[in-house]
C-alpha cells in the first residue's frame, strides 16, 4: 500500500510487516526517513536536523539552508554539496553536467510497469502491488528522471529501478545510472551494521562472507561481463548480534547478469550510502532525443527475523514472481547428466547404458551433455558447429532421445549458444561476429571467443538456429551452457563514441536470445550454467527457472556453496548432484550417504555411470530416490531454514517444513568428526509448539520439546557422515 500524506509531504509504503518512508523535503529534495518494522505514523520527519561544520547548502539564503550532507537520501547527486556515490551522472552535448535535479511531481499506480528489454519481478492479477514514480527534472526541462518504486505488500517486498528521458532536442551522455540509492543509519540499537555478502571463485560460488563497514566505499561488483563466480549482486546490513533466527536484516539484490556494482559508502556522520546498478567502469550510454534508458531493477528486502526470515521472503518471492510461470511451482525430475562420467568420451550405446541403469533406480531425465555436435573431442574445437556429430550418435539425436524415450526416460541437451571456437565455420562468413576484434586476438578462455550479442544479426542468427535444434528432438530439458567471461568489452558492430555501451548491449542482447528462446519452447526446462554457477542471478532466473549450482560435486564443498546460495535462492533453483568417488574435483571420498543427503537438499541428479556403483550403493541410491520422490514437493516447494552453519562449526543442518507445519525434514552432515561434537543437539525453533510429532521410527516429540529442548543428533563419530529425520505430525 503507498499513501501520499500531503500536509506532511510523506510517501508512506507500507508491506504487510514493514514501512518505507520518503519526504519531499523543502518541495524539492527526496529524504530517505524510515525503513523498517511497520510504524503507523510518522511525525516528526523534518525535525531535528543538523548543521555539519562545512556542509554545502543547496539553496541560497539563511532561510532556505540546507545542508546536503546532513541528509539522508533517496537520490545522490553531484553539485549539491552531497559529495556521497550519485544516482546518476548525466551531461549534455557540451559535455557539462546537467543542474540539480529538483522533484516534480508524483504518481501512484496500481501494478507495476515492465522494464523495457530486461527481465524484472512478475505481476499477477490482484496481485496487491502498487508503484509509486517520483519524477525529477532540470529547471530547463530537458531530462527526466523517473524513480520506481513498487510494493509487493503480501511478501513484504519492495522493488525499485530508476530511467531517464532525453527531452532535449540533442544527444546526452549517461555516464552512471544506479538501480537505487538510500542513506541509512549506520548503527541498529547501538550496534554498528555489518556487511554480509557472498563471495567465490569457480568451484566455491557464493560463500558467506561478513566484515565490519569502515569509513568510506566499499564495492562489490563485476567487471567480467557476467554477474560472475567471484562477487554475487546481493548483500545484506545486518548488527553482528543478528543470527539466522532473530535479528535485523536490510538487504539488497539485483535482476542483472552484466557488469554490476553495489557500493556501501559509510560517511563521517555514521550513515550509510547503499546505491546498486550497472557497473559505470563498464558504461556510458548516448542517449538520443525522445529516448528513454531504464535500470535494471533491484530487490529491497528488511526483515527484523534474522537471515532466515530474509531467505524465506526471498525465496517465496522469487518463487512465485520471478521464475518463469509454469515452472515456479512445478516439481523437477530427478535426471542423470553423462558430464562427470564420460566426459567427450561418449557414443550411442554407452550413453543409452547409463541411462537403462538410471532407470532402474527411479531416474526420470536423461541428460547429453557437451560434445555430440562437430569436432568436440575436447574442448578445443567444435563450438559454433552445431550439427550432430554422427561417428559418436550413430542414430543421430533423434534416435538417441527415442531410444532413451523407449527407455521410459525424458530426453534433455546441453548447449552453449554464446560461444564459439576458432574452428566455426560461422567465423569464415563473419569474423566480426566476435566480442572484441577477432583480427586483433582477444584474449581465450578455455580455447573460445564469445559472440557479439550486441549485434542484431547474431541474435537472429543464434535464435534461428537453437531453434532449430531445440525441434529437432523431443526435449524437455536444456542446460544453456556460458563457459568465459567477457574480456575486450568493445563491439565491432558499435561506432567508436558507443564503445562503452557494449557490456550492457550484450546483456540486452543475451536477453532478447533467451526470451525467444523460452517463449518458443515453453514446455522446455531450461537450466543455466556457467561453468557452474558463474551466471546464477536474479536476471538469468528470470528465463531458466534453475540453475547449475557449482561445477563442484564434492558433498563437504557443496555445503557450503548451497548453504550460501540459499540465502536468497529458493531451493527449487538448485541443480544439486550426486557424482562418483574420489571426487572429480578434490579427490576426496565421501559417503554414498552423504552424497545422496547433500543432493537431496535440492535438484536431485546424477553425475556418475550407476553401472560402475556397487550393488550396496546402488539399493541405497534407489531408496534414496523413493523417498526423496515422496518428499519432492515438500523438498523443491516447502519451505527451507537453515540451522547449523558450515562456516561456523564442523555440522551442518537445514530444513524443509510445509506450511501449516505438519511436516518437516531435518538434514544434517558432520565434516570432520571430533569427540565434542558427538552430543550435538539441535533445536528447531521452527516447528510448531502446538503439535506432536513422530519421527519415522516412531519417536514422539511435542513441537514445544523441538523447539526448546531440542533434537539430539546420532552420535557422530565418522568424518563425513550424515542423516536425517523425517517428522510428521500426530
Ligand atoms: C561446464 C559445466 O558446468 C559442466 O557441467 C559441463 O557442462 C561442462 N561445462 C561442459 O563443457
Amino acid at each position: 500500500m503507498i499513501k501520499f500524506i500531503s500536509d506532511q509531504n510523506l510517501f508512506q509504503m507500507e508491506t504487510e510487516n514493514y514501512s518505507y518512508t520518503i519526504e519531499v523535503f523543502k518541495e524539492k529534495y527526496l529524504r530517505q526517513i524510515f525503513w523498517g518494522k511497520k510504524i503507523e505514523k510518522i511525525l516528526s520527519a523534518n525535525k531535528y536536523e543538523y548543521w555539519d561544520g562545512m556542509s554545502f547548502c543547496i539553496d541560497e539564503g539563511p532561510s532556505e539552508e540546507i545542508y546536503t550532507e546532513s541528509l539522508d537520501l533517496e537520490f545522490g547527486q553531484q553539485g549539491s554539496g552531497d559529495f556521497r556515490t550519485p544516482s546518476v551522472e548525466i551531461y549534455n552535448e557540451s559535455g557539462n553536467p546537467y543542474p540539480i535535479l529538483e522533484y516534480s511531481g508524483f504518481e501512484i499506480i496500481k501494478g507495476k510497469p515492465e522494464i523495457p528489454g530486461m527481465p524484472s519481478t512478475r505481476e499477477v492479477d490482484n496481485d496487491n502491488l502498487d508503484t509509486l514514480i517520483l519524477t525529477l527534472k532540470d529547471p530547463k526541462k530537458e531530462i527526466f528522471v523517473d524513480i520506481l518504486y513498487s510494493v509487493y505488500h503480501d511478501y513484504d517486498v519492495m522493488t525499485r529501478s530508476m530511467s531517464v528521458k532525453n527531452c532535449s532536442n540533442k544527444k546526452i551522455d549517461i555516464e552512471q545510472i544506479m538501480s537505487f540509492t538510500l542513506d541509512l543509519p549506520a548503527e541498529c540499537d547501538n550496534e554498528e551494521l555489518e556487511l554480509l555478502s557472498l563471495e567465490g571463485s569457480w568451484a566455491r560460488e557464493r560463500h558467506i562472507e561478513t566484515k565490519p563497514l569502515r569509513k568510506g566505499k566499499t564495492t562489490i561488483s563485476s567487471n567480467r561481463g557476467t554477474s560472475s563466480h567471484t562477487l554475487h549482486p546481493f548483500c545484506a546490513l545486518t548488527p553482528a548480534s543478528t543470527t539466522e533466527h532473530r535479528g535485523n536484516v536490510w538487504s539488497f539484490s539485483l535482476i542483472y547478469s552484466g557488469n554490476f556494482v553495489l557500493e556501501l559508502e559509510k560517511t563521517h556522520t555514521d550513515k550509510i550510502r547503499v546505491s546498486g546498478g550497472i557497473n559505470p567502469n563498464t558504461f556510458k550510454w548516448l542517449l538520443d532525443p525522445k529516448e528513454t534508458f531504464y535500470t535494471p531493477e533491484s530487490v529491497l528486502v528488511y526483515s527484523e527475523n534474522g537471515l532466515n526470515g530474509m531467505s524465506n521472503i526471498y525465496h517465496r518471492f522469487f518463487r512465485d514472481r520471478l521464475l518463469p510461470p509454469v515452472f515456479a511451482n512445478k516439481e523437477r525430475p530427478v535426471l542423470i547428466n553423462n558430464w562427470e562420467s564420460t566426459y567427450f568420451d561418449f557414443d550411442h550405446d554407452k550413453i543409452v547404458r547409463i541411462a537403462q541403469k538410471a532407470k532402474e533406480v527411479g531416474i526420470e531425465l536423461c541428460v547429453l551433455d557437451d560434445g555430440w555436435f562437430g569436432t568436440r573431442n575436447d574442448d578445443t574445437g567444435g563450438l559454433g558447429n552445431w550439427e550432430v556429430n554422427y561417428k559418436k550418435l550413430t542414430k543421430g539425436l533423434e534416435g538417441l532421445a527415442e531410444d532413451i524415450n523407449k527407455e521410459g526416460m525424458a530426453f534433455g541437451l546441453w548447449v552453449e549458444p554464446e560461444m564459439v571456437n576458432s574452428d566455426a565455420v560461422i567465423l569464415k562468413e563473419h569474423p566480426d561476429w566476435i566480442m572484441g576484434s577477432y583480427k586483433e586476438k582477444p584474449a581465450v578462455g578455455r580455447n573460445q571467443y564469445v559472440l557479439d550479442l550486441v549485434n542484431p544479426d547474431v541474435v537472429s542468427w543464434l535464435t534461428d538456429l537453437f531453434t532449430e535444434i531445440f525441434t529437432m528432438t523431443n526435449l524437455t530439458y536444456v542446460k544453456w551452457d556460458m563457459n568465459r567471461y567477457l574480456t575486450g568489452q568493445f563491439s565491432e558492430y558499435l561506432p567508436a563514441h558507443r564503445k562503452k555501451e557494449t557490456s550492457h548491449r550484450y546483456v540486452l542482447g543475451l536477453y532478447k536470445l533467451m526470451e525467444a528462446l523460452v517463449t518458443s519452447f515453453p514446455k522446455i526446462l531450461f537450466e543455466g550454467c556457467s561453468g557452474g554457477g558463474g551466471r546464477m542471478d536474479p536476471g538469468l532466473l528470470y528465463y531458466m527457472p534453475q540453475y547449475w549450482t557449482s561445477d563442484n560435486t564434492d558433498a563437504m564443498a557443496r555445503l557450503k556453496i548451497q548453504y550460501g546460495t540459499s540465502l536468497i535462492y529458493p531451493l527449487i533453483t538448485m541443480g544439486s548432484h550426486v557424482s562418483a568417488c574420489p571426487n572429480h574435483q578434490l579427490g576426496r571420498s565421501t559417503p554414498m550417504e552423504t552424497r545422496l543427503n547433500v543432493a537431496m537438499s535440492g535438484n536431485l541428479g546424477f553425475e556418475l555411470d550407476l553401472n560402475l556403483t556397487l550393488d550396496n550403493e546402488i539399493e541405497l541410491v534407489k531408496k534414496s530416490i523413493e523417498f526423496y520422490k515422496e518428499n519432492r514437493a515438500l523438498i523443491q516447494l516447502g519451505e527451507f531454514y537453515r540451522l547449523l552453519s558450515p562456516f561456523n562449526g564442523q555440522v551442518t543442518s537445514w530444513m524443509f517444513i510445509n506450511k501449516d507445519k505438519s511436516e518437516f525434514i531435518v538434514f544434517w552432515v558432520l565434516d570432520k568428526a571430533e569427540v565434542t561434537y558427538s552430543q550435538k543437539v539441535l533445536k528447531l525453533p521452527y516447528v510448531s509448539e502446538d503439535m506432536q510429532y513422530k519421527t519415522s521410527e516412531g519417536v514422539l516429540f511435542t513441537g514445544g520439546e523441538l523447539k526448546y529442548r531440542g533434537l539430539k543428533l546420532p552420535y557422530m563419530n565418522k568424518d563425513y557422515m550424515s542423516g536425517y529425520f523425517h517428522f510428521i505430525a500426530e
